[in-house]
C-alpha cells in the first residue's frame, strides 16, 4: 500500500479534529482509497501545551513550521494554524518545496488566493480551501461539479457559525450577546479574536470565496462594505421573532443585468424562507441557478469534527492526484470582471 506523508501546521480546534479523524478513518481510507496518510508531523507554537488529542505514536511535534514545508518526505502539508503573514509564508514555501497545500484559512484565501492560486498552477500542485467556506458544508466542491454547466443566478448565506449561534440564543434562550458569545467560544466555534465573527468580516470573507466559485469573480472588503451583529440586542431578535422574522447575518450575492450586487448585514429574514430556520452552529446557502432552479445547502458551519472532515476531504483529493500523479489545482480561476454594487448603502 502506498504511503502519503502529511504535515500539519496547527493543533488546535481544527488541527485536533484533523488529527482525531485521521486515526478514525484510516481504515476506511486504506480500504477505499488504497493509499495510507501518515501524519508525520504537527507543528505548533507552543511545544509543552496542553492537549485534546493525543498524537499517533510516531508523529513528531515541532514548533519549526520552517521545517515542516521544506521536510523532502511530506507531500501534502495542512494549515490550521490561521494567521494571514505566517501562514501565507508558510505555504508559499511549502508550494515552492513542491508539496500539495489543503488550508481552512478564508482570511488568507479571501486576501490572498489569487497570487497563491497562479503559484500553485505554476508549480503543478494543489490547494484546496474547502474547508475555509461553511465548515462541514461541502460548497465549494458542489459549486464546482454540481454547477458545472449551470449558471448561478443569485446566493444567499448564512456562512458565520458564531454569530448564527449568538443571534439564536439570543432569540430563542434570551442570553445576553455577551453570554452567548463567551458559549460560542467555549464550543470552538469562534476564532482566537472573534471581532471578524462578530463585525461581519468573517461573512465577508467566505462571500468572496463563493462569489469566486459561483461568478468566477471574487469581491473585496471595498465592494461588499459588511456590517456585522453587534449592534442587534436581544430585545431586537425577540420582537422579530413574534413578528415572524429571524435576524439573521446575511450574506448575498446576485448577478442581475450584467452587474453583481452584494450585501452582508443583519437581516430579518421572514418565517417562509428556508434560511430562517437554519439555527445555531448550522450554516446555510441557497444557490439560485438556471438550470436547479432553488437549492438549500445547510450543515454545521463550525467546530473541530465537521470542519475537519472538510479538510481530510481534500486531502483525500490530493492523495489521489500524488497517487495519479496528476496534481494541478482545480480552483477556479476569476473568470469574469462585472461591475460591483453594494445593496448596504
Ligand atoms: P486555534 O487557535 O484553536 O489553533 C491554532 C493552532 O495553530 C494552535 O495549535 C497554535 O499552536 C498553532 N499556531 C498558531 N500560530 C502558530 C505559529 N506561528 N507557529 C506554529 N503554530 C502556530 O484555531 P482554530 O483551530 O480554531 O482555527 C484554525 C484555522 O481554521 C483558522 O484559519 C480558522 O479561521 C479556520 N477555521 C476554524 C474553524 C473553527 O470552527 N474553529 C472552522 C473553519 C475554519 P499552539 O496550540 O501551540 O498555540
Ligand atoms: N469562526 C468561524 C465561524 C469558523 O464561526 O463560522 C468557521 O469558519
Amino acid at each position: 500500500t502506498q504511503t502519503i506523508e502529511v504535515g500539519l501546521l496547527g493543533f488546535g480546534t481544527v488541527g485536533s479534529g484533523v488529527v482525531k479523524r485521521l486515526t478514525q478513518a484510516a481504515t476506511k481510507i486504506t480500504q477505499t482509497q488504497g493509499f495510507r496518510l501518515h501524519l508525520a508531523v504537527v507543528a505548533v507554537r507552543h511545544l509543552n501545551a496542553p492537549r485534546a488529542v493525543s498524537l499517533p505514536l510516531g508523529t513528531r511535534l515541532t514548533d519549526s513550521i520552517q521545517s515542516v514545508v521544506t521536510d523532502p518526505q511530506i507531500q501534502i502539508v495542512i494549515e490550521v494554524m490561521g494567521t494571514l503573514v505566517t501562514a501565507e509564508a508558510a505555504i508559499v514555501t511549502a508550494l515552492k518545496h513542491g508539496k500539495s497545500v489543503i488550508t481552512a484559512n478564508k482570511d488568507l484565501i479571501a486576501t490572498a488566493g489569487d497570487r497563491l492560486t497562479r503559484l500553485a498552477q505554476r508549480q503543478h500542485c494543489d490547494l484546496f480551501y474547502e474547508a475555509s467556506v461553511a465548515g462541514g458544508i461541502p460548497i465549494l466542491r458542489t459549486l464546482t461539479d454540481s454547477y458545472a454547466t449551470d449558471e448561478v443566478e443569485q446566493l444567499a448565506g448564512i456562512i458565520n457559525g458564531t454569530a448564527n449561534y449568538i443571534l439564536t440564543a439570543m432569540t430563542a434562550t434570551g442570553q445576553s450577546y455577551g453570554q452567548a458569545l463567551v458559549a460560542a467560544q467555549a464550543a470552538g466555534y469562534a476564532e482566537t479574536d472573534p471581532t471578524n465573527d462578530v463585525g461581519g468580516l468573517d461573512t465577508a470573507y467566505k462571500l468572496t470565496i463563493l462569489s469566486q466559485f459561483a461568478f468566477g469573480q471574487a469581491l473585496t472588503l471595498a465592494q461588499l462594505k459588511p456590517t456585522g451583529m453587534t449592534a442587534i440586542t436581544t430585545a431586537d431578535c425577540q420582537a422579530a421573532s413574534k413578528a415572524g422574522w429571524q435576524v439573521k447575518l446575511l450574506a448575498q450575492v446576485q448577478r442581475h443585468a450584467g452587474q453583481l450586487y452584494c450585501r452582508v448585514a443583519p437581516v430579518a429574514v421572514p418565517n417562509q424562507n428556508a434560511l430562517s430556520q437554519v439555527q445555531g452552529v448550522q450554516n446555510g446557502v441557497a444557490v439560485t441557478s438556471q438550470a436547479i432552479g432553488d437549492c438549500l445547502y445547510t450543515g454545521p458551519g463550525a467546530g473541530s469534527t465537521a470542519t475537519a472532515n472538510s479538510v481530510l476531504n481534500d486531502v483525500i483529493v490530493a492523495a489521489q492526484h500524488w497517487v495519479q500523479q496528476t496534481r494541478g489545482p482545480v480552483v477556479n480561476p476569476d473568470q469574469q470582471r462585472l461591475p460591483v454594487q453594494s445593496l448596504t448603502e
